[in-house]
């Protein structure tokens, strides 16, 4: 599937986003590499700090439904005018999933976005002695 349509799912599953207290709606859209997309919004609570990021969510969906290979992500902030990156914690988060040349894409219109990989957003691997236990 092009990014650009793979843009288009999550611009639109951002419009699920439960935001009422940032105000900040995300989206993301998973492609998997059986073909399938798995989207997810972020999801907040009157508890500030139990926001569920919209990338961090699609993978936990995903990972449900018995999803293992991943091909690509792409994260829609329709509330920004600049592409908004992916927070730290669903960097590592993420990064237990997808190797270094995992392409992620996130942009704030279908226009205006950054084509970026796993290993560029998060270069020095946390943990993976602990990672390499669970292979
Ligand atoms: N958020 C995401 O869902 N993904 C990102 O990449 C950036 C931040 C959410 C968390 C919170 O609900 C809102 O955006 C503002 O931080």
């Amino acid at each position: 599937m092009e990014r650009t349509a793979l843009y288009e799912l999550a611009a639109e599953a951002a419009t699920k986003s439960y935001s009422p207290y940032s105000r900040f709606r995300v989206g993301a859209a998973l492609l998997c590499a059986d073909g399938s997309v798995v989207c997810a919004a972020n999801v907040e609570n009157r508890s500030y700090g139990l926001a569920i990021c919209a990338e961090r969510s699609a993978f936990v969906s995903a990972i449900a439904q018995g999803k293992t290979e991943f091909a690509e992500l792409v994260i829609a902030t329709p509330d920004s005018d600049y592409p908004v990156s992916p927070c730290g914690a669903c960097r590592q988060f993420i990064s237990e999933f997808v190797g270094a040349d995992f392409p992620i894409r996130f942009g704030c219109s279908r226009d205006s976005y950054v084509d970026s990989t796993m290993g560029e957003l998060f270069p020095h691997d946390a943990l993976h002695e602990l990672k390499d236990r669970a292979d």
